[in-house]
């Protein structure tokens, strides 16, 4: 069982910054990746249209004995994470949690900013997540529509980034934060431009990297890291174009070549 592979699942290619993550903390353990890209973005959909989809992406990876599911989309994470922890009988992370621990744990004023996509940030699942570790803690939670086409567009450095970012998240200005959650699967890729518009003066916190902090924890403590010499043996699955989401795999995962298929998920129901 240690070594089955852990499986992630996103609404699309954003999620895949959370598996360079895993790969880089974890490089021996093999990866099952799915993203939903036919039916990105989930941000402002429906909590029942998300919720769905979410189950069907669980049920296809349950196919491959996954030995943990991450829910890397925080937008799945917040709408359907509790429900399919619950159902499921391996580990099942979300990334709201080591997000707003990770927070927690370096603000010093209790002043947090979260962005994220319109979904995210409806819920208050970070505020939330944030509220049950410290009570009395102050929370700015911000819609960034404009971020995941950016990102998606390829272009999340130069001048166009400066510029949506600056608009984007310009109504925190003021707030005092001085810790802000990148609270979407995308906005780790724009994490110099963030950081460069608030001049360096604040904590950015990619959740992504603590999620795969905590699995790392997680597979420590139940004995089931990866003890074979075998492999690792990734597998990329997508519900839309493999050649572009091949080309955007390999450009942020910095791979010479991966391997992607084409992943159905309509005939599976919850
Ligand atoms: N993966 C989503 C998230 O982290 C962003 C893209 C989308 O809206 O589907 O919230």
């Amino acid at each position: 069982m240690s070594s089955n592979p852990i499986g992630i699942i996103d609404s699309g290619v954003g999620g895949l910054t959370v598996v360079k993550e895993m790969m880089r903390q974890l490089p021996h353990e093999s990866i099952i990746y799915l993203g939903d890209t036919a039916r990105c973005p989930y941000g402002p959909r429906s909590s029942e249209e998300i919720r769905k989809f979410t189950w069907e992406m669980t049920r296809f990876l349950e196919q491959y004995q996954i030995k943990m599911l991450i829910i890397a989309c925080n937008t799945a994470t917040a709408v359907a994470l509790d429900e399919i922890r619950q159902s499921l009988p391996i580990p099942v992370l979300g990334v709201i949690h080591p997000g707003a621990r990770a927070a927690i744990k370096v603000s010093k004023t209790n002043r947090i900013g979260v962005i994220g996509t319109q979904m995210t940030i409806n819920s208050k699942a970070y505020e939330f997540a944030l509220k049950k570790i410290r009570r009395r803690v102050t929370v700015h939670g911000l819609a960034c529509p404009k971020l995941v086409p950016l990102v998606e567009s390829g272009e999340w450095t130069g001048k166009l980034a400066e510029k949506v970012v600056a608009e984007s998240i310009e109504p925190l200005k003021g707030t005092n934060i001085d810790t802000l959650i990148l609270g979407c699967t995308h906005y780790p890729l724009l994490q110099p431009v963030i950081e460069s518009y608030f001049e360096g003066k604040i904590k950015i916190i990619s959740s992504g990297e603590e999620t795969a902090r905590e699995a790392s924890v997680i597979l420590d403590h139940t004995s089931m890291l990866n003890g074979s010499t075998d492999g690792p043996h990734h597998a990329f699955f997508t519900t839309g174009s493999k050649t572009m989401f091949k080309n955007i795999a390999q450009q942020w995962l910095e791979l010479e070549e991966i391997h992607v298929e084409t992943a159905n998920l309509t005939s599976l129901t919850t």
